[in-house]
C-alpha cells in the first residue's frame, strides 16, 4: 500500500497564447477547473497504475472540497484519513502556454493538516510500503511524516516541490529525492554532477521530455524521456512520482522503475489538465512496447 500526505487543489486553468508580461492584460484561449493538488495528483497517478493507495490530507467544507474527495473515491483511492476543515479548499491558478505553465498556489486547508493528524492515522503510515511526500502542506507536518516513516523503516519518495519548502536536514531520512532541474538547482546549486555523486541512488532529477538522471554509486544514469507531442505539461512531474513509487513499490529495480515513469509521464502530457491524461498500467505497457504508434 501507498500513502500519499499531502496536497489538494482545484487547479483553475487558463490556456493563453501567450504569458502576459508585467501591468499587461492579455486574452485568454480557453478557462477550465479540474483536480489537481501534487499530494492528490501523485496518488491518482499511482492509483490508476493499479497501487493500493491511502490519501491523507485536507479539504475544505465547499464544492471544490467535496468534488476532490469524490474524484479520490472514483479512483479507488481511501480517503478515510482525508481530513475537512472550515477553511477553504486549495486552489491552483495556472496558466497554460504551449509546453510552459506557470502555477500559482494557495494552499487553504492543505495548510490546516497538522503533525496531530498524523499521529492520529499513525497505523495506516507506518503499514504503508511506500509513502509519497511533496511540500504543499506545514512543513511540521512533512518533518513528522519523514520521523514517523523513519521509526517505522517505511521507505519515503519526496518531492521537493515547492523547493524553498524543503529543509536540508531530511536529506538522510528520505529514500528518494525528486526534484526538477530548477528546484534542484534551488537546493544543491548548478553542479548537478557532484550533486548526484553525493547522493546515489537517491537523488532522480527529472529533465522533462528528456527523461531523468541519477547516480548508481558507480556510474551517471540518464534514462531518457519518451518523445511525444505535449499539449500540456502539468501534472507530468506527479504522474513522474507517482508511476516511480508503483514500480519500486512492484519490485522494479531503479533503472526499471525511471524508465517506467518516464513513459507513464510521456503518457500524461498528452492529455489537458493535471489528471486526465494519467495513463493505465495498460497504456503504459503498450507505449513501451512500442503497440501505440
Ligand atoms: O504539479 C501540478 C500541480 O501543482 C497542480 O495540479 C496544482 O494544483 C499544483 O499543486
Amino acid at each position: 500500500m501507498i500513502t500519499v500526505i499531502g496536497s489538494l487543489n482545484m487547479d483553475l486553468v487558463i490556456q493563453m497564447a501567450d504569458f502576459p508580461q508585467q501591468g499587461e492584460t492579455v486574452l485568454g484561449q480557453h478557462f477550465q477547473t479540474s483536480p489537481g493538488g501534487k499530494g492528490a495528483n501523485q496518488a491518482i497517478a499511482a492509483a490508476r497504475l493499479g497501487s493500493n493507495v491511502t490519501m491523507i490530507g485536507c479539504v475544505g467544507d465547499d464544492r471544490f472540497g467535496h468534488t476532490l474527495r469524490t474524484v479520490l473515491e472514483q479512483e479507488h483511492i481511501d480517503t478515510t484519513s482525508l481530513l475537512t476543515t472550515s477553511e477553504s479548499t486549495g486552489i491552483a491558478n495556472i496558466l497554460v502556454h504551449h509546453n510552459d505553465n506557470r502555477i500559482i498556489v494557495v494552499p487553504g486547508a492543505n495548510y490546516k493538516l497538522e503533525p496531530t493528524h498524523l499521529d492520529a492515522v499513525k497505523d495506516v503510515i507506518t503499514q504503508s510500503q511506500m509513502v509519497i511526500l511533496q511540500l504543499e502542506i506545514p512543513t511540521e507536518t512533512t518533518a513528522h511524516a519523514i520521523k514517523l516513516c523513519k521509526e517505522a523503516n517505511v521507505p519515503v519518495l519526496l518531492n521537493p516541490a515547492p523547493a524553498a519548502n524543503f529543509d536540508m536536514c531530511w536529506m538522510d531520512d528520505i529514500t528518494y529525492l525528486t526534484p526538477n532541474e530548477i528546484e534542484c538547482a534551488q537546493l544543491f546549486g548548478n553542479d548537478f554532477d557532484q550533486t548526484l555523486e553525493k547522493y546515489p541512488n537517491k537523488l532522480i532529477i527529472t529533465l522533462g521530455r528528456d527523461g531523468a538522471r541519477y547516480f548508481d554509486g558507480e556510474y551517471p544514469i540518464h534514462v531518457p524521456g519518451y518523445m511525444t507531442k505535449a499539449v500540456d505539461t502539468t501534472g507530468a512531474g506527479d504522474t513522474f512520482n507517482g508511476a516511480l513509487a508503483y514500480a519500486l513499490v512492484e519490485g522494479q529495480s531503479l533503472d526499471e522503475a525511471v524508465y517506467f515513469a518516464n513513459i507513464a509521464a510521456s503518457l500524461a502530457v498528452e492529455q489537458v489538465s493535471a489528471q486526465g491524461g494519467m495513463p493505465t498500467l495498460s497504456k503504459v505497457y503498450a507505449r513501451m512496447a512500442g503497440l501505440d504508434e
